[in-house]
């Protein structure tokens, strides 16, 4: 166990993702103590199901890989495992975002989404077990959470509860992480993170992408720069399935639609992590499905409004790809507006852009400095 514990530390340390100041705390706490005996590891190809019991040797070596860990689904109607609702994270992401929270000795730390707690455990090990709170949602994953925890010396204080709320009983907080993504920073939060304190939180537009911000609290407002890709499980409230298409366009496809072209292709901005989530930052109550066939797709685009509706037909080989739009925004041509200015910009990545958000719910995205939002594309 020490043996691979210590091959993962030293290679997060090359990378760069773990500090220096973090190193111990990765020896001290073993990532093995919080996964239970069936796990689901997060591969390129899907999930690895390991259980312990048959395979302990496997289940050791998945414990200290930097894969992601899925310890929880959401069943369907049928039994079948839909959506992994939670996980142990990628040791990367974990060792980066602490790396972004920029915690000193004597910083008080609140963390939203505990999971089995391993982020909780790292934190209380390094800044002591008092100064640290975490929240998690499911009443199932923090007992599971508390018990991981109190079998360790440092056990932070773990809560039952939403982290949209932030835990006010010991606010204001030095710094903030939220382990869970959300595409609407929470007011509470914000207000909860002392004026200079960090928040750090993945942040994944609707529409696509996402990425770790680094917000610096200022009373009513939080402002930073994206520091790189990452991709969370969503915070459970902020999950959107939107309603049926029916809904958009009552009668047959293409309803009142005119035809028209596209010369960009829809592949090229949904398959792309970061082209998706600059379309996000600047169309933010956009969403798509796609039903994909033998080499063409078609791309339905929605609003959250239920006002407008659009497609774009790719087909392999095209030079060209057919459009529809409907209603009163046209929100294929928002997408490919925001696409073309990101282009003309040679394609920053995500650590040029930034957000802005407020207590009132309001979120600003832009590229390189405050003062210079994302253009607005809203036909
Ligand atoms: C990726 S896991 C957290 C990983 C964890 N912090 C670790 O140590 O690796 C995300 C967790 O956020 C929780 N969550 C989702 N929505 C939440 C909410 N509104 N409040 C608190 N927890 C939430 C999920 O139940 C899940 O356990």
């Amino acid at each position: 166990m020490a043996v691979l514990q210590g091959r993962l530390v030293d290679r997060l340390e090359a990378s760069g993702a773990l500090t220096p100041g973090w190193r111990q705390a990765f020896l001290d706490v073993g990532r093995h103590l919080f996964l239970p005996d069936v796990v689901w590891a997060s591969t390129s190809d899907g999930y690895e199901r390991c259980d312990r019991t048959e395979n302990p040797g496997r289940w050791l070596e998945l414990a200290y890989s930097d894969v992601a860990i899925v310890t929880q689904w959401e069943d369907d109607a049928d039994g079948g495992q839909r959506e992994p609702t939670s996980s142990v994270s990628m040791p990367t992401m974990v060792a980066s975002m602490l790396r972004d929270l920029d915690v000193h000795e004597g910083h008080t730390v609140w963390e939203g989404g505990t999971g089995p707690g391993w982020n909780a455990a790292l934190l209380a090990r390094r800044q002591g077990a008092d100064a640290v709170v975490t929240v998690e949602l499911d009443r199932e994953v923090a007992a599971q959470a508390e018990a991981n925890l109190r079998a360790l010396d440092d056990a932070p204080t773990a809560v039952v509860g939403d982290a949209a709320d932030g835990y006010p009983p010991r606010a204001p907080y030095d710094r903030g992480i939220l382990t869970c993504s959300v595409r609407e920073v929470p007011a509470a939060v914000i207000g909860q993170i002392r004026p200079q304190g960090v928040l750090v939180l993945p942040f994944a537009p609707l529409f696509g992408g996402g990425a770790v911000a680094r917000l610096t609290a200022a009373g009513r407002t939080a402002e930073g720069p994206f520091t790189g890709s990452s991709a969370f499980m969503r915070m459970r409230q902020q999950r959107y399935q939107g309603p049926p298409v029916d809904d958009y366009l009552p009668g047959d496809w293409p309803g009142d639609a005119a035809q028209e072209y596209t010369t960009l292709s829809p592949l090229d901005v949904v398959d792309d992590w970061l082209a998706s989530f600059v379309v996000g930052l600047a169309v933010p109550d956009a969403y798509y499905r796609r039903s994909d066939g033998d080499g063409m797709t078609t791309l339905w685009l929605f609003d959250t409004g239920v006002t407008s509706w659009a497609t774009v037909d790719f087909v392999n080989g095209a030079e060209r790809y057919e459009v529809r739009q409907s209603g009163p925004r046209r929100i294929w041509s928002e997408v490919e507006d925001i696409v073309r200015w990101w282009e003309k910009q040679g394609r920053p990545g995500f650590d040029r852009f930034g957000l802005t958000v407020d207590t009132d719910g309001g979120h600003r995205a832009w590229l390189d400095e405050p003062a210079n939002p994302l253009p607005s594309v809203r036909g």
